[in-house]
């Protein structure tokens, strides 16, 4: 009986190489010319990839296209809304449009909720809906929370994360509407001191006309349902 298992009836007919190691033989069999080129090809095209996204002019990346289009959207998101200064006035009449106020609580939704709970409850982050604050004595101080942060970023400062800076307004809106509402699961905050049951006593500091939709854009609406931001 032969011991070549070559010379089986199942051996392949494709030609050997003329080595063998321990008496075991290689058959010819090369890759196809088309798959070696590909290979090739994509070492080279990969050369002109690695120059063209590191080394190339700006905004080729995914991130940068990503905050190209995050751009675009509040562009559209915010229409002719025009600038908005961050103050009380501001805060109180975007608090008191619903539309805004969903817009700000998609915002929360995506950035917020992982600290401070779906509802404002409080997890890590205080809870934002009980009449105990810690860093807002007036309800424009929520704005500057959220820009600056608080307790060395356990807290983390929202400024330059958001690509537009109204979102600041139409989240810190959101925030505002929580007080007095009962969340699921409330936290205790026993670091708060500061006592707020209401807005009432900031919102009645104000000039009636300067929280009337009138006296500026606040009319305009967010142009459908807001999107999610990373
Ligand atoms: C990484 C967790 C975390 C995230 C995310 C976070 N927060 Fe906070 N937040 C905290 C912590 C912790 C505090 C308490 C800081 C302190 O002790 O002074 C806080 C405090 C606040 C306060 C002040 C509460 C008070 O009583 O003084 C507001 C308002 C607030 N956050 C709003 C927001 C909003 C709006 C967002 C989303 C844009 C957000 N936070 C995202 C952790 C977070």
């Amino acid at each position: 009986m032969s011991t070549d298992p070559l010379s089986s009836s199942s051996a392949s007919s494709d030609p050997l190489t003329d080595h063998a190691y321990d008496g075991i033989q290689e058959y010819d069999n090369p890759l196809p010319g088309w798959w070696k080129w590909f290979f090739v090809i994509s070492i080279i095209f990969s050369v002109f990839y690695w120059v063209f996204f590191h080394f190339g002019a700006s905004g080729r990346t995914m991130f940068d296209l990503l905050s190209a289009d995050e751009a675009a959207l509040a562009q559209k998101q915010y229409g002719t809304l025009g600038t908005l200064a961050q103050d009380r006035a501001t805060l109180v009449r975007f608090m008191k449009d619903n539309d805004w106020v969903s817009y700000g609580k998609s915002i929360y939704r995506t950035n917020c909720q992982s600290c401070h709970g779906p509802d404002g409850g409080g997890l890590v982050g205080l809870n934002l809906c009980d009449s105990k604050w810690k860093n807002v004595k007036h309800i424009e101080d929520i704005m500057k929370v959220i820009n600056n942060g608080a307790n060395n970023n356990a807290m983390p400062a929202w400024k330059q994360r958001f690509s537009d800076p109204r979102d600041v307004i139409m989240v810190s809106a959101y925030v505002a509407t929580l007080l007095g509402t009962k969340p699921a699961n409330p936290k205790s905050d026993d670091v708060s001191r500061i006592e707020i049951a209401s807005w009432d006593a900031d919102i009645a500091e104000l000039p009636a006309d300067a929280i009337s939709p009138k006296s500026d854009k606040a009319a305009d609406k967010p142009a459908g349902k807001a999107a999610d931001k990373k």
